[in-house]
């Protein structure tokens, strides 16, 4: 068995992959942006952000919910974006001078170390980083000592591959046509965290209370299954990752398996996935 690596290559690995696809993420925001701004708004209300207040976001990648964060705090707030990816995080930065943002700072750097005082902000939000950490439980006790006394976390993680098939049709696509390794469920990945409670109970143990585990649902839909296809092999670093393992006449095998099995979600003229999102909230006690 081939030894696992260890945290600080899980951390360059990400950046590595991040960076990568980051042009995809700008080419598709548009689309992505349009469809899953509800869990922006979902996150904001969770973590109680409101006027004035200091946030932060650990892996903003292309500025999500970070620029929400910011339009809701107003000027006399401000957010910090963190992420690992310094060509995201240039993304999120352009996007924010575009909307006239003066309150946003990118700030690259790993979200398991946070280069900031205890008691420092008055929320912590998070959508789709937290289950690529190597080490979770880390990063949650960093997140307990930025925040101030009474303030919130709020974090959204995928929830299971068969109730979020527009990712999970494309492993599957690709275990049909080579064989991978049994997958480790304690390894970051995409579906890390989907188990209900598993990321709620992180937090307790940190020491939140008012916990809330929910699963939100809601649907993403493209123009047509080669449009899924090609958005997915330009944004999904993990997917692409397996893809690479491919040989060019395996590469279009799974790229037919994937569009076939997508085609079965047509609806109208549109293919149309459901999405299941763990979202997870807490409160540092008073
Ligand atoms: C799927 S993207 C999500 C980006 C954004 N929050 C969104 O929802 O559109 C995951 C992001 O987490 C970042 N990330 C992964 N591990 C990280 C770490 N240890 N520290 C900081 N960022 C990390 C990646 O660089 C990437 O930008």
């Amino acid at each position: 068995m081939a030894p696992q690596p260890t945290a600080q290559q899980v951390i360059e690995g990400q950046r590595q992959d991040w960076n990568r696809v980051a042009c995809g993420w700008e080419k598709w925001d548009r689309l992505f942006d349009e469809q899953m701004t509800c869990l922006n708004h979902r996150l904001v209300a969770d973590a109680r952000l409101r006027t004035g207040i200091r946030v932060l976001d650990l892996g903003s990648g292309t500025g999500y919910p970070a620029l929400l964060a910011a339009q809701t705090v107003g000027t006399t707030g401000s957010v910090v974006g963190m992420d690992l990816a310094e060509q995201m995080l240039a993304a999120a930065d352009r996007k924010a001078k575009r909307l006239g943002l003066t309150n946003t700072t990118f700030r690259t750097g790993d979200v398991t170390c946070l280069p900031f005082d205890a008691n420092s902000f008055d929320a912590v939000t998070s959508r789709f980083c937290l289950m690529f950490l190597p080490e979770i439980p880390k990063a949650v006790a960093e997140i307990a000592r930025v925040l101030k006394p009474g303030a919130w976390v709020a974090a959204a993680v995928w929830s299971s591959p068969d109730k979020n098939p527009s990712i999970g049709l494309s492993m599957a696509a690709i275990k049909q046509v080579i064989e991978l390794p049994p997958p480790d469920p304690t390894a970051p990945g995409i579906f890390r965290l989907a188990k209900p409670g598993e990321l709620a109970d992180m937090l307790q143990q940190a020491g939140f209370v008012d916990v809330t585990d929910q699963e939100f649902l809601a649907e993403w839909s493209y123009a047509s299954a080669e449009e899924y296809y090609t958005s997915l092999m330009e944004i999904a670093a993990p997917v692409q990752n397996l893809m690479a393992k491919l040989t060019d006449a395996q590469k279009q095998d799974v790229k037919q398996r994937i569009t076939q099995a997508a085609s079965n979600y047509r609806r109208g003229d549109r293919i149309t996935f459901p999405m299941a999102v763990r979202m997870v909230s807490g409160r540092k006690p008073l």
